[in-house]
């Protein structure tokens, strides 16, 4: 039996499927050959059908208390956990609902995918899909399945991330000469907190005992860590690649423009700003410049 039902989006082949599996399954040693068999099992099918409609006591469910949304890293083993209450003699199923690929069933890994794989320990309630080496197209929704007719379902989302390196300014900072760079590094999803973060100027590794001074590096490590650079009264000399680099994830620049313009009120305001108006930020900047060189309008950025 292929395993791969591709193409098919629609839950209908899931119940399809789980009622071919429950057939099999309902049918134990003796195979469904002839008429009578069939008949018997189709019997079967149809109380059970009637059993879980009527809402019985009986009927397996998922313990609510699991985990719905689970981030992993790329590279790093994930595992999506749910736990059944009164599954009896059903069979628990693994389906990624991308593609309807059904993964695992009962403690049987199904798919050929080696990174796929079914946990179970015997009596235990929790029934686990282990995913060895994840990666981002990993993410989306699971869903654990009970064999019931009509099956249900239990989903989890799965968001796989990998380490990410940014810097508050965006890719180009312009400043005043004579104001204060400050340039914000943020290192998200590695696995620990990077064991450092370097920041050079063009080849040269920024440090306090550099002959410039004026420099300050405040680092903050956690779940997010962050590193804050501050040179202060920046001068042309400053200007140029800034990047920040941790030891654990990749690393991130920008540069730094530093004008000696005779508009200091206009430009700090307009230049200074960091991320979240940083496009208008370069447009008003391009702008200004653009202004500036007409004597004309000079009278507009006066301080
Ligand atoms: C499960 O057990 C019930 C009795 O508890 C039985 O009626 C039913 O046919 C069994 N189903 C399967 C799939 O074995
Ligand atoms: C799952 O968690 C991630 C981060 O923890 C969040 O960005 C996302 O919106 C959540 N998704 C759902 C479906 O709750
Ligand atoms: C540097 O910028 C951050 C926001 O990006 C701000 O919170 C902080 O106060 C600034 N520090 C200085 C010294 O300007």
């Amino acid at each position: 039996m292929g395993c791969a039902l591709s193409g098919a989006k629609s839950a209908l082949w899931i119940s399809l499927l789980h009622g071919f599996l429950f057939i099999i399954a309902g049918s134990g040693t003796e195979a469904p050959l002839d008429d009578s068999t069939a008949d018997v099992s189709s019997r079967r099918f149809r109380a059970e059908f009637l059993q879980e409609w009527q809402g019985s006591t009986d009927a397996p469910y998922f313990d609510p208390s699991t985990p719905r949304n689970i981030t992993g890293l790329v590279g790093h083993p994930v595992r999506l956990l749910c736990r059944v209450k009164n599954l009896q003699n059903r069979t628990v199923s693994w389906v990624r609902h991308r593609d309807i690929h059904l993964l695992t069933v009962g403690r049987y890994t199904y798919t050929s995918d080696q990174r796929f794989e079914a946990q179970h320990k015997p009596r235990s309630e929790e029934w686990a899909l282990r995913i060895r080496s994840p990666q981002r197209r990993d993410s989306g929704q699971y869903e654990c399945q009970i064999s019931t007719t009509p099956p249900v379902g239990h989903a989890v989302f799965l968001n796989i991330v990998e380490p990410e390196t940014t810097i508050s300014s965006g890719s180009e900072l312009f400043i005043q000469a004579g104001s204060t760079i400050n340039l914000t590094c943020t290192v998200r999803h590695t696995p620990e907190p990077p064991s450092s973060i370097t920041w050079t100027h063009g080849e040269q590794v920024i440090n306090f005992d550099s002959a410039r001074g004026g420099i300050s590096l405040v680092t903050e490590k956690g779940l997010k860590s962050t590193s804050r650079l501050l040179i202060q009264r920046a001068r042309g000399a400053d200007a140029g690649l800034y990047t920040c680099g941790p030891n654990n994830a990749p690393p991130a620049s920008t540069r730094v423009h530093v004008l000696s313009g005779e508009h200091p009120a206009a430009m700090q305001q307009g230049c200074a700003k960091s991320s979240l108006d940083r496009m208008l930020s370069i447009s008003y900047c391009i702008l200004s410049l653009f202004l500036l060189r007409k004597p004309s309008f000079n009278f507009q950025f006066g301080t």
